[in-house]
């Protein structure tokens, strides 16, 4: 039997990223650890945490005990708000690679814009600057609304490779889809369990899920894919995080992918925080 694998999408700076990872946020280090290794034995080869969420050394721990070769794995880390600004990234950069056990990343994000401090032109350059040195292989950003993304792009020249932002189907940002596609910038999903929340309970989802035989978050998982999003579903459960690896076996039909779009609901959908009105 062939192993299961996640497609890859290609991003704008023509590199490739598994369209399947794993979210690690609010794991302790020591879930952090068992978690990777489990993910990674199951297949994900798509690693997705943040200096913020405090576990980076528990994820180079997860992917030491795994046995499976760092080169294989595609790790993206984010750089925290306090930290925005030229000296303080390079600071910050260097200090997620000590906790990681690396001399570079396959993806650094900003992880959110902070409009009003406005300290992403800066913060980019460190990153443009250190992706030139080779320490970065692809730079992108995190919840970046339509006006800061443009602003990034005129003063840079540059576009992120993706922007991650809430996704969910009771949220699903058709207009930021739009823009950033219309940019040659991907959409990652971070939420798209709606951080375990009512989308898995609707009931548009469970009678889909229940035609193909499939469970409610791997009919949402599979959404997201065939969307074209790139999806990063967090579990610190063994079951789950097979089964949200097995959504690559689910297909939906076009319909069905529709009617889980139009769960939309718009800004009341949002579960977490507005990256427009965050600035600490
Ligand atoms: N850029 C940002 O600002 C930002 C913000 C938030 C998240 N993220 C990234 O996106 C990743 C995913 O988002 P998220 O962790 O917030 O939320 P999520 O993946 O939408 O949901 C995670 C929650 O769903 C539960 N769950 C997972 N698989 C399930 C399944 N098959 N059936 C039922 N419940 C299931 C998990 O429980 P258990 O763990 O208990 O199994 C957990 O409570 C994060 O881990 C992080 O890497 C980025």
């Amino acid at each position: 039997m062939t192993a299961l694998a996640s497609p890859t999408l290609t991003m704008n700076d023509g590199r490739e990223i598994p369209q399947l990872g794993f979210g690690v946020f609010t794991m302790s280090n020591e879930e952090a650890e068992a978690s990777v290794k489990e993910a990674l034995a199951v297949g994900y080869r798509h690693i997705d945490t943040a200096a913020v969420y405090g576990n980076e050394e528990g994820v180079r721990r997860g992917i030491e005990a795994s046995g499976v070769d760092p080169s294989e794995i595609f790790l993206v880390t984010k750089l925290w708000n306090t930290d925005q600004g030229y000296d303080s990234t390079l600071r910050a950069f260097e200090e997620s690679m000590q906790r990681l056990g690396r001399e570079s990343i396959d993806l650094y994000l900003i992880h959110w814009s902070m409009p009003k401090r406005r300290l992403y032109p800066e913060t980019w350059r460190a990153f443009l600057e250190l992706k030139e040195q080779g320490r970065i292989s692809s730079v992108g950003v995190a919840n970046f609304p339509v006006e800061q993304l443009e602003d990034l792009v005129d003063g840079s020249g540059v576009a992120p490779v993706l922007n991650q932002i809430e996704l969910h189907p009771h949220f699903n940002q058709p207009e930021l889809r739009r823009v950033n596609a219309e940019m040659g910038v991907l959409t990652e999903s971070w939420g798209p369990l709606s951080q375990g929340g009512d989308a898995l309970t609707d009931p548009v989802i469970t009678e889909i899920a229940k035609a193909h035989g499939a469970t409610p978050a791997q009919t949402i998982l599979a959404w997201h894919r065939q969307l074209g999003l790139v999806v990063i579903p967090k579990s610190v459960t063994p079951e789950r995080i097979r089964e949200n690896f097995e959504s690559l076996q689910l297909t939906l039909t076009d319909d069905e992918v529709e009617r889980i779009t139009a769960l939309d609901r718009g800004p009341e959908g949002r579960v977490s925080r507005d990256p427009a009105d965050f600035n600490e």
